[in-house]
């Protein structure tokens, strides 16, 4: 374990889902009560930042399109096959530590996709479709 501190719990609102970059990969962290839930950071879905969402009962909600995590456990309620990944986290004296191991081993089986230093890089689409035939005409048509 490599113990790093990642902010004091008095700083975190109740049930705010709030952003948090480790190593270039994004956390979301919730406070409720004296508990702290540090989650991968990204919606499942396309991509969405979860600190743009909400909180809606047990539920972090994406600010995207609606999909739904259980903010203590990163599990979908919907759909039990899509996880947020649940960091190891405590809290010792108001701070709130994370494991940097657990991090680095993260990102080695799940290397993200964001160009951090390129304009709109952070806000890649993780599942892109491709254009159907219509927008590209439309696309087309405004150039
Ligand atoms: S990106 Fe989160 S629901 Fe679509």
């Amino acid at each position: 374990m490599k113990k790093k501190f990642l902010t004091n719990l008095s700083a975190l609102e109740e049930k705010t889902p709030t952003h948090f970059v480790v190593n270039y990969l994004d956390l979301v962290a919730i406070r409720y009560g004296e508990e702290v839930s540090v989650l991968y950071g990204r919606c499942l879905h396309r991509g969405a930042l979860m600190s743009d969402g909400h909180i809606e009962g047990e539920d972090i909600i994406c600010g995207l399109h609606g999909w739904d995590y259980r903010y203590k456990t990163g599990v979908s309620a919907y759909n039990n096959n899509e996880v947020l990944h649940k960091f190891s986290s405590w809290i010792e004296e108001n701070k709130v530590f994370i494991d940097l191991l657990e991090i680095e081993d993260y990102l080695k089986k799940h290397p993200q996709p964001f160009q951090r230093n390129e304009y709109l890089g952070v806000y890649a689409d993780t599942h892109a479709e491709p254009l159907k035939n219509s927008i590209r005409f439309i696309v087309f048509i405004a150039y």
